[in-house]
């Protein structure tokens, strides 16, 4: 007689539609194989490795030239300073600045990759909570744009430009309280004086200091452009007071946090759903440029406007490949597949409902076999989870996925636990280039030293 499976009880799941856009009304659930932008996943997983992140040169591309013109404006002068904590990768970096974008820095590490890239300090905006007093003395000497973050820090760079006798290039970064979740751990506060406050004192710093910008960044991933309206208001009416003081401030730089095309988990979502889009920028773009180009008063005739963003660039630019290494069926709870990528590779998938894709060749018949199936990393964690519920077709042992939008923070985050991490290629007018090889054991243990005495006998390490 046939062995009788255990009766597992039928469950009814709501699969919650995407928002509706031009290409994309539900859940992708099967791509094809060989992609228009990277070409055929499955052989650069043969020949480069599983997991593997996979950049598509033209997206990047594209996307920088469009998020450039969205903020164009007459009347103007508007400049992109990558935000290079969100993808550091040099060959990342070289493609955006070879499209005519500048550095934004938060350490000396960065500030020092952009400057062995070739940036010149004149187009680094450097930014963060912590400067060290000899990254700030490198940064005056090769004139950098250093946004200070609070009193003690301009204290400092009174007493590096006076010791250098050097002029520094400085602007204020400004926070004011936004709803309940305002980024105000950073820089001088617009609405109890401080930001003031910070004004005279540079007065009165005299020659050390030039003021040339206020700075706010006010959040990220932003699914609503009126925080950048407030910004506006707030950074023109603190210009003015500057200019009230004798400062001539000519750049409003407004920092970051516009959306990309990745979807938030409902948790961390607005009511419904933002249905965030990189191709929705340009509400953000109006909220910033209308005010600004009216406020001659605050930012001289023609302010030069510095936008930093990250996420909005790279994100989309970006997949993981990954593969398939187990299956299982958890009681209660349906269907799962493990795969070689966790989130080790892709923290944002604490955050983000990632698309995950199947590749296949017969995307209809993969589309009609789609179900929700869980993601599981291969961490030894609990947490080690990609989706709770992504629709894939069924699943064989070794077949590949592939996450989508895994450019912002994914790499720069990654982890070195448990698992070394992957190579990293791109694809693009010369085919496809390695711009970092896969970790090794001694890129993780090279650092390390056993003390003799605690040397066994047989140890070869
Ligand atoms: C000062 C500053 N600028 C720009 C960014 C880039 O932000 P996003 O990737 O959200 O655009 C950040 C990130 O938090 C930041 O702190």
């Amino acid at each position: 007689m046939a062995k009788r499976l255990p009766y597992s009880a039928p469950r009814l799941e709501l699969i919650t539609p995407r928002s509706m856009q031009k290409h994309r009304t539900v859940e992708i659930s099967a791509a094809e194989t060989v992609l228009d932008d990277v070409g055929d996943v499955k052989a650069l997983l043969r020949e480069f490795g599983s997991p593997l992140y996979i950049l598509s040169e033209k997206v990047l591309r594209a996307q920088y030239r469009s998020f450039r013109d969205t903020f164009a404006a007459p009347g103007v002068d508007t400049v992109v300073a990558y935000s290079y904590k969100t993808n550091y990768l040099p060959a990342v970096c070289s493609i955006l600045h070879q499209e005519g974008a500048w550095a934004e820095v938060v350490s000396g590490m960065e500030y020092d990759l952009a400057r062995s890239l070739g940036v010149p300090g004149a187009k680094i905006i450097f930014n963060g909570p912590y400067k060290r007093p000899e990254e700030l003395a490198r940064a005056i000497k090769e004139k950098a744009l250093i946004n200070v973050d609070n009193f003690d820090e301009l204290d400092l760079l009174v007493s590096v430009a006076e010791n250098l006798g050097i002029e520094a290039r400085m602007g204020l970064r400004i926070n004011f309280q936004y709803g309940r979740q305002s980024w105000t751990k950073f820089g001088m506060n617009a609405d109890n004086g401080e930001a003031l406050e910070a004004l005279h004192r540079i007065k009165k710093a005299g020659r050390w200091l030039r003021f040339e910008a206020l700075h706010n960044h006010s959040g990220t991933f932003q699914v609503d452009p009126d925080i950048y309206s407030r910004a506006a208001q707030v950074l023109i009416a603190i210009a003015k007071s500057a200019r009230a003081l004798g400062l001539t401030p000519g750049i409003a730089d407004f920092g970051g946090g516009y959306p990309s095309n990745n979807r938030l988990k409902p948790a961390f979502d607005v009511p419904g759903g933002s249905g965030s889009s990189g191709q929705f920028l340009a509400p953000f773009a109006e909220a910033i440029v209308g005010p600004l180009s009216k406020a001659r008063k605050g930012f001289g005739e023609r302010p030069t406007l510095v936008l930093e963003p990250g996420r909005a660039l790279v994100d989309t630019a970006f997949r993981l490949a990954c593969t398939v290494v187990a299956r299982k069926n958890i009681a209660g709870q349906g269907e799962a597949v493990i795969v070689d990528a966790g989130v080790n590779l892709v923290p944002t998938a604490y955050w983000y409902d990632h698309g995950i894709n199947a590749t296949s060749n017969n995307e209809l018949q993969a589309t009609l076999a789609a179900k929700p199936v869980a993601v599981f990393g291969p961490l030894c964690m609990q947490v080690d989870v990609l989706r709770e519920r992504a629709v894939l077709p069924n699943m064989s042992l070794g077949s590949p996925l592939i996450i989508s939008n895994v450019g912002a923070y994914c790499i720069t985050q990654s982890m070195q636990f448990i698992q070394p991490r992957p190579a990293v290629v791109m694809v693009g007018s010369q085919g496809v280039e390695v711009i970092r090889r896969r970790e090794t054991r001694s890129d993780i243990f090279g650092m390390d030293s056993i003390p003799p005495r605690l040397r066994s006998k047989g140890a070869t390490f």
